[in-house]
């Protein structure tokens, strides 16, 4: 049995420590929210945070987890970035089929707490590990920039 934490909440897991992350989130615990992509740390669906920080987790073993704090998409609408950053997605429409935008929006949360301003170079930089097959990066980009404008009070 392991525990985990994830958005605040303790989970008792009962499967193998070898386990992904993704695999109990989705299979487990019901939490369909993180996407599989690829399996193995190159297309980003699976963005979650771990103690705030982006990790890919499918490729991250539960026994790696034990003590840490785990966040995903799921909680984004509580979260004080994650808010603006949905509401900013929302605003200009960035989605289009959607398949990648919840590790889209983990990886600019953890960008935006941070760097409050990042610049073209650097969302780009910090975006790089997620793609996405409809192409819609201009908007993730103006996205970020309308969440840090927002998040600095100045829009
Ligand atoms: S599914 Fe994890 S990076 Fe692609
Ligand atoms: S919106 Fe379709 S894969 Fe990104």
């Amino acid at each position: 049995m392991t525990t985990l934490d994830i958005n605040g909440q303790r989970k008792s897991v009962d499967t193998v420590q070898e386990t992904p992350l993704l695999w109990v989130l989705r299979d487990e615990l019901g939490m369909c929210g993180t996407k599989f992509g690829c399996g193995m740390a190159l297309c980003g669906a699976c963005t979650v945070h771990m103690d705030g920080q982006p990790i890919r987790s499918c490729i991250t073993p539960i026994s790696a987890l034990e003590g840490k704090k785990i966040s995903t998409i799921e909680s984004m609408e509580s979260d004080r970035v994650g808010k603006v950053v949905q509401a900013a997605w929302v605003e200009l429409g960035v989605a289009q089929c959607g398949y990648c935008q919840g590790g889209q929006i983990m990886t600019a949360v953890g960008l935006l707490k941070t760097n409050g301003k990042p610049t073209d170079k650097q969302i780009d930089e910090a975006m790089s590990g997620n793609i996405c097959r409809c192409g819609t990066y201009p908007r993730i980009r103006a996205a970020i920039k309308l969440a840090a404008q927002r998040l600095q009070g100045a829009k």
